[in-house]
């Protein structure tokens, strides 16, 4: 199938043209974060309008790198939810006019899906079942067990911030510029992570889940503190960073000694975190599972996961283009699989 994906669910405006959930044709981003970086983080009104003033020329964009046209496409996919309302409606509206100006098929993505299916992009990898997904960005941070493309469990979640929450609040803190994720990240590699030691939240006994509020608090409190205006903030960045990561390997520890996988991967924002990628790296190896981490381009929001999803999906997320609305709080779990 030869599908154009869009997505609009946060800020970043993208296009994608892929051949069967793999094979990027073109891959078109186009990312705002000048126009909110002056008010250190995303302005739902203004993300909408971007994504009016930006999608119809990204998805042109998106055909032409592609060599390909509107006529040629299998179907539209788009992600319906979860994100920003005012974002999401923005691409749904141009998926369903499109897919019924072509007479093809639109199917709607759940975004956290896509993200999920980014792992298999360009042939990286193929999927194996069940595979787990460590799934940590801006918006959300979970650990999915994917047993086929329509059933997934969640194993854990967080219970406040997302790990990526967690970096740009922590980042701020460091008074570095919005997005912080990035930015923190690549202080903290001029830092040591063993500096100081900031705690490391637990999960409650029988859940996986996991925490990031208060190990900001932590770091704003030492930062405070007479030691704190004296340390240097890469090792502040590069300690703080080293506890997020021992959470995530902590849990990917746990949820191994429950259940049996044959791949694992990692996606989400955060995941383009080196620090992170390493870890997850060197815990594969550790346990025997062959790891999946996408290309950069891949991990942070894109349209490519998103016709990668639908790819997988298929029928069970085709959706009628008179009908189909976004949803901000769309569930993960397909109401239709899991009977609820
Ligand atoms: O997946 P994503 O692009 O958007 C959401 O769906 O949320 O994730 C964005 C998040 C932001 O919080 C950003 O700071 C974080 O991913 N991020 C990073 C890095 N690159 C992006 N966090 C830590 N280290 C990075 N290198
Ligand atoms: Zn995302």
């Amino acid at each position: 199938m030869l599908l154009l994906g869009i997505e609009t669910s946060c800020d970043d405006t993208a296009t994608a043209i892929v051949r069967d959930g793999t094979n990027v044709l073109s891959n078109v981003s186009t990312n705002q974060d000048e126009f909110h970086a002056r008010y250190g983080g995303i302005v739902p009104e203004i993300a909408s309008r971007r994504h009016t003033a930006l999608l119809s020329a990204a998805i042109e964009d998106a055909l032409d790198r592609a060599n390909t046209s509107l006529e040629d496409l299998d179907g539209i996919a788009v992600t319906s939810g979860p994100g920003l309302i005012g974002s999401l409606v923005v691409g749904v509206a141009a998926a369903k006019a499109l897919a019924f100006g072509i007479e093809k098929p639109l199917y709607a993505v759940n975004h956290l899906h896509g993200h999920i299916f980014a792992a298999f992009l360009d042939d990286a990898e193929t999927p194996r079942y069940p595979f787990l997904a460590l799934l940590v960005s801006g918006g959300h941070s979970q650990l999915v067990a994917v047993e086929s493309p329509l059933e997934m469990r969640i194993l854990g979640k967080t219970r406040d911030d997302a790990a990526g929450e967690a970096f740009d609040k922590t980042a701020r803190l460091l008074g570095l510029p919005y997005p912080g994720g990035p930015q923190l990240d690549a202080l903290a590699r001029e830092g040591d992570p063993n500096a100081i030691r900031f705690p490391r939240h637990r999960p409650d006994p029988g859940t996986l889940d996991l925490s990031f509020s208060g190990l900001k608090t932590s770091v704003r409190y030492f930062l405070e503190s007479d030691r704190g205006k004296n340390a240097r903030p890469a090792d502040v960045a590069a300690s703080f960073q080293a506890a997020v990561v021992d959470m995530l390997i902590d849990r990917l520890n746990r949820v191994i000694t429950q259940e049996r996988f044959e791949l694992a991967v990692l996606s989400g924002g955060v995941a383009a975190n080196s620090a992170l990628q390493r870890a997850f790296r060197a815990w594969g190896e550790r346990n025997g599972i062959p790891t999946v981490v996408p290309p950069l381009r891949y991990c942070t929001d894109n349209a490519a996961m998103i016709a990668a999803a639908a790819d997988r999906q298929g029928e069970a997320v085709r959706s009628d283009p008179e009908t189909l609305s976004a949803n901000p709080n769309l569930p993960f779990i397909f109401p239709q699989i899991s009977g609820e």
